[in-house]
């Protein structure tokens, strides 16, 4: 018996309808599928791999920022600020807040990092006791970030800083 076959190879290569030679329909079919392999692993490669690779290949750009007025600063005392920093992160944009305290000696700005050394709390400033205190461990540092009690086992990190000539304290991120 001869069948007639409308196959989507058909449609694709434009076959006349007729007698399917089995033999090059195999042959079509497993290089369509193939094909068709081939482009969903490419697609598939190159959705994936983009996202793994490219955050840690790419080159992260540091960023000046400001912080505050030079003038509005107290002299030696901590002063907790938040900087925003926007950065594309593959599709997304995404907004990294970095809690930081700017210590003014005369006409110049120290900006510590407000991220415990020991394992990552938020430190904060006691004007009480004068130091900067660690909420989860009891670790404390002083004005200048150096460790003065407790676990932490380094300083705060320090950030760029430096005033411009309209006075504003800008930090580098
Ligand atoms: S996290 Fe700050 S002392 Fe442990």
């Amino acid at each position: 018996m001869d069948w007639t076959v409308e196959t989507l190879a058909d449609k694709v290569v434009g076959k006349p309808r007729g007698r399917v030679d089995e033999g090059s329909w195999e042959l079509f079919s497993d290089s369509l599928i193939a094909a068709v392999q081939a482009a969903i692993g490419g697609t598939l490669g190159v959705v994936v791999g983009g996202a793994v690779l490219s955050p840690g290949l790419a080159r992260r750009e540091s960023s000046w920022l400001p912080a505050g007025r030079l003038t509005d600063l107290p002299i030696n005392q901590p002063t907790p600020v938040m900087l925003r920093l926007e950065r594309q992160d593959g599709y997304q944009r995404v907004i990294d807040r970095h809690a930081v305290f700017l210590v003014r000696s005369g006409e110049s700005v120290t900006a510590l990092d407000s991220t415990c050394t020991h394992l990552g709390c938020r430190v904060s400033w006691s004007s009480e006791t004068q130091e900067l205190r660690c909420p989860c461990h009891g670790g404390t540092y002083d004005r200048t970030g150096a460790v003065t009690s407790g676990p932490p086992p380094e300083p705060l990190a320090r950030f760029a800083t430096r005033v411009d000539k309209d006075g504003r304290v800008m930090v580098q991120l």
